[in-house]
């Protein structure tokens, strides 16, 4: 049986045996990673944030023909298909919903009147609080250490404060990989651990083999936090291509960002004049440069070169600095397992340690 101190209300709350989910990643958490993740026992979301609305329906119906465990969906709820994604989610009776920034307090009204568990990913105090007065029923907090866009404040300072602030379960985000780590985030009164990197690398993810060894053998060090892919700040490998991007003088930048834009008009048969219409209008509204705005609107071109085609120097690779830690490539079912495993070892250790305390002092007083 396993030790009741890692059945928390995280499990509860998503039906699942182990309080360990699989987060979204672009590209990269597919249906098959999704439910190789449910049926060992975890949790894992469906990266639906790079889909249209049909190709989350369709992600759907994939995982369910490979589990009958609950899962969840991950999107934007600013994204022009959001009301529709939504309502696939509760047609399709999917048991949570993950999402960042400020999404409309009408949709999550709608989704939880439906059943279903909203899970925000915050990576600040403030953002914490603003997703439960919006009806969040469980908050993961992603520390600095996190993969892709990320905040400025550590898992070991951040989980413990939104825990002491929040009244809803709180799952530790940013730089987990093992049981010691699970332990660690309960220890600071969180339910669970949510991983992305961790499951980045593993078997089952379909992310092509020459980009994960790169991932394999980035040192913690070179993965760092930048603002020159989007305006935002997040956490990727310092490769060729973000080296190119942190070097450019602005017109470079706004040089490489055409040239990407035209290859994207190619892939897509957009014109390239609306993209520099959209961007013009994107740029006077966020203050960056026309070239910084670009390089926003043809990001995602730049993370699949990596994660699809599988150039890993060409493209960009959002990590966490936990991937500087990582060797293997476990099967999903083999990672979870040995969270477990060193868990519930970690957490033996101090049940030992305490009753031979205990009996000590019983000696003691006899
Ligand atoms: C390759 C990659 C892609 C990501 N894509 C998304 C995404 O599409 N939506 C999202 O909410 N978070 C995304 N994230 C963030 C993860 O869901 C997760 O919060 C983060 O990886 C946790 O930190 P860790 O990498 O240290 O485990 C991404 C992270 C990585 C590494």
């Amino acid at each position: 049986m396993t030790n009741p101190v890692l059945n928390t209300r995280l499990c509860q709350l998503l039906d699942c045996e182990y309080p360990i989910i699989q987060t979204a990643m672009g590209w990269v958490a597919d249906p098959n990673l999704v439910a190789a993740t449910c049926n060992a026992g975890g949790f894992g979301f469906l990266a639906g944030a790079v889909m249209t609305p049909a190709q989350v329906e369709q992600g759907i119906a994939a995982i369910k023909e490979k589990t009958t465990r609950p899962f969840g969906v991950n999107f934007h709820m600013y994204a022009p298909g959001a009301d529709q994604i939504i309502d696939i989610c509760i047609q399709q009776r999917v048991r949570a919903v993950s999402y960042s920034r400020s999404p409309a307090k009408s949709s999550v009204e709608k989704l939880k009147q439906a059943g279903i568990v909203c899970m925000p990913t915050v990576g600040a105090l403030k953002h914490a609080e603003k997703a439960v007065a919006m009806g969040a029923d469980a908050v993961v907090v992603q520390g600095g250490e996190g993969g892709g866009h990320t905040g400025s404040v550590s898992s070991n300072i951040l989980l413990p404060q939104v825990v002491d602030a929040l009244n809803v379960p709180v799952i530790a985000a940013g730089g987990f990989k093992d049981g010691r780590g699970l332990v660690a985030a309960l220890s600071y009164g969180a339910e669970g651990i949510a991983m992305g990197t961790r499951f980045l690398l593993t078997r089952e993810c379909p992310v092509p083999d020459a980009t994960k060894q790169e991932y394999l053998k980035s040192a913690t060090e070179q993965i760092i936090v930048s603002r020159k892919l989007d305006g935002m700040p997040q956490r990727m490998i310092l490769n060729q291509c973000l080296q190119q991007l942190e070097t450019r003088s602005a017109l470079g930048m706004l040089w490489l960002a055409v040239r990407n834009g035209l290859a994207f008009t190619r892939l897509t048969g957009g014109s390239l004049l609306g993209m520099l219409g959209s961007a013009w209008k994107m740029k006077q509204s966020n203050g960056m440069t026309l070239g910084q705005t670009l390089m926003a609107a043809n990001a995602p071109m730049m993370i699949q070169e990596a994660m699809v085609k599988g150039h890993p120097q060409q493209g960009i690779l959002p990590s966490g600095q936990i991937a500087g830690t990582i060797g293997d490539l476990p099967a999903v079912e083999e990672l979870i397992q040995q969270i477990v495993a060193e868990a519930e070892a970690v957490l033996d250790r101090f049940a030992a340690a305490s009753t031979a305390a205990n009996s000590a002092e019983l000696v003691a007083h006899n």
